[in-house]
């Protein structure tokens, strides 16, 4: 009898163990936000005493990584990092994102800037040939987000802005996020240099200058190595 398919989490858990070959001995690393990251922190317990730290994208990873005992740096107190892994809500064959459905973007963009390779770790699902189809989160300074909101209409995007507990999300960063459907981004490079000039917007979601350079998917055949 076949065994049955393994469920969105157990795809999840495959790709975050698989993302601990490229956590290098003796080093600092990068991560990210989500529940693929949470996943990759719970591998990351088992080799724990092999790395000096981390620096983390959110204050949930950054409580999850001291609750297991990982030292957490400030980007400011440490240079250039190895590696970064994290998540992503969709990834396309050129390794360009869109990330943000944690709300954790900005910090996110900051660590992948900072790191010499971004290692995505990501389920099938996530696979896409055209960025778009995810809401695009976009962090903006409170005072802009109507305006935000009209200029993607203006190119045919629905914003809005995102809720918890029926009041407007607060980042980490203390701005608010707009989610963004609609849109069809075939040029992601361009698309994320437009709309990070746009007054107001502290960063979009579109992650195209900072791209992953390897992404590990995990399928139901098991972990395909996508660079
Ligand atoms: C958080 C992110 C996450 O990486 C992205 O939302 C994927 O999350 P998950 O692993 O839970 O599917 O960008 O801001």
């Amino acid at each position: 009898m076949n065994s049955p398919a393994p469920t969105q989490d157990e795809l999840k858990a495959q790709v975050a163990r698989a993302a601990l070959a490229y956590v290098e001995p003796g080093t600092i690393i990068g991560v990210g936000t989500g529940s693929t990251v949470n996943k990759f922190i719970e591998a990351l317990a088992t080799v724990k005493d092999s790395i000096r730290g981390a620096v983390s994208s959110s204050v949930a990873s950054t409580e999850r990584l001291r609750a297991i005992g990982v030292p957490v740096f400030d980007c400011n107190e440490v240079g250039e990092l190895g590696v970064y892994i994290d998540g992503a809500d969709e990834i396309d064959g050129h390794g360009h994102m869109i990330k943000g459905g944690g709300a954790a973007l900005t910090r996110e963009k900051i660590v992948a800037a900072q790191s010499r390779r971004f290692v995505c770790i990501a389920d099938a699902s996530k696979r896409v040939k055209v960025l778009g189809a995810f809401p695009l989160p976009v962090e903006v300074v409170p005072m802009a987000t109507a305006r935000v909101i009209r200029q993607f209409s203006e190119m045919g995007g629905n914003g809005v802005v995102r809720l918890r507990d029926g009041a407007p999300l607060v980042t980490d960063n203390g701005q608010h996020i707009v989610d963004v459907t609609g849109l069809r981004i075939e040029r992601p490079h361009d698309f994320e240099m437009m709309v990070s000039q746009w007054p107001g917007v502290l960063t979009v979601g579109v992650f195209a200058l900072q791209r992953a350079h390897v992404c590990l998917l995990g399928t139901p055949g098991g972990v395909e190595t996508l660079t």
